[in-house]
């Protein structure tokens, strides 16, 4: 089993010994109830580093007051098991007080590229995102640090956060990892209602459209994003955007041009289940 830390000053205590004995560290943040996607993290880190810790700990700042902070889904011990089987030695899992004591006043805000998308449709999360990874990232101070293309927009607005303040830490993105039928993986998923989970696929699908067209030599954003449209509403869906993007800066592009890299980003309700994925487009 894992060594399990639950206070900042036993990790920084488990960071110092690390460091004092020359092996370098992989860190995976996460919120726990993992699976694959999580755990491809988790192996990656083991190639690129000595020791691979995780920490699991459920934000409650990067949620909104309407959103399922109160029934987001855990599991600790089957946690624990999968962060063994994978190779993860230490796991950092804080009480919300030992990460947000009285008197904490201190946030971190990224600029424009948190500013579109989720970042539209959720204020405050990215902030809260952005807070709790660069305090994470400064306790363990990792070689490298894993995050899953799933969530495009948090790992660009990750990037710009170490970048913008010289900390030091590689940023790996790793693919998505999918259920068979093409569902991105997601702890949110145990949500869906058997029907639910089937109408779930028009995200992938919808996005296997918009690149099938784009093999086809449809260019144009407006065309590619209608076929995303137009699974999610067949699937009974509601969108909350489906948006073409430059793949770094994450701004609105009208069209697919060779040499810019674009990603498909969409994020939609199955029920009260939101649901989000993103594809590369041409490339
Ligand atoms: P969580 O949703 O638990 O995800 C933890 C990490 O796993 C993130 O980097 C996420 O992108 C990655 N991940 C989730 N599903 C994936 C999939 N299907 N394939 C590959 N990677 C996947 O993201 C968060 O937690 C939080 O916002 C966090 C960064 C921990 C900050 O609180």
């Amino acid at each position: 089993a894992p060594l399990v830390l639950r206070t900042v000053a036993e990790t920084a205590a488990w960071v110092e010994s690390l460091r004092r004995s020359g092996r370098s560290l992989a860190l995976v943040p996460t919120m726990g109830y993992l699976h694959e996607g999580h755990l491809s993290l988790m192996r990656e880190g083991r190639r690129r580093a000595d020791v691979v810790a995780a920490s699991i700990f459920v934000n409650p700042t990067q949620f909104g007051p309407n959103e399922d902070l109160s029934r987001y889904p855990r599991d600790l011990e089957g946690d624990l098991a999968k962060c063994a089987s994978a190779g993860a030695e230490a796991v950092f899992t804080p009480e919300p007080a030992e990460m947000y004591p009285p008197g904490f006043q201190t946030s971190v805000t990224v600029g424009e590229v948190s500013q579109g998308l989720c970042g539209a449709r959720r204020p405050g999360h990215f902030q809260g995102v952005a807070t709790v990874v660069t305090k994470l990232l400064c306790l363990f101070k990792p070689r490298v640090a894993l995050f899953g293309e799933k969530d495009y927009q948090q790992l660009q607005v990750i990037r710009a956060l170490e970048r913008d303040l010289s900390l030091g830490v590689e940023i790996v993105g790793m693919p998505t990892v999918r259920e068979p039928d093409g569902l991105a993986m997601s702890s949110r998923n145990a949500y869906l209602s058997p029907e639910e989970r089937h109408r779930a696929l028009a995200l992938s699908r919808g996005m296997a459209g918009a690149q099938a067209l784009y093999q086809g030599g449809t260019r144009e954003a407006a065309a590619l994003v209608d076929v995303v449209r137009r699974e999610l509403a067949a699937a009974g869906l509601r969108e909350d955007y489906v948006e073409l993007v430059d793949a770094t800066t994450l701004k609105p592009l009208s069209a697919v041009t060779p040499g810019l890299p674009a990603r498909m980003i969409v994020a939609a309700f199955a029920g009260k289940t939101r649901l989000i994925d993103n594809q590369p487009i041409g490339g």
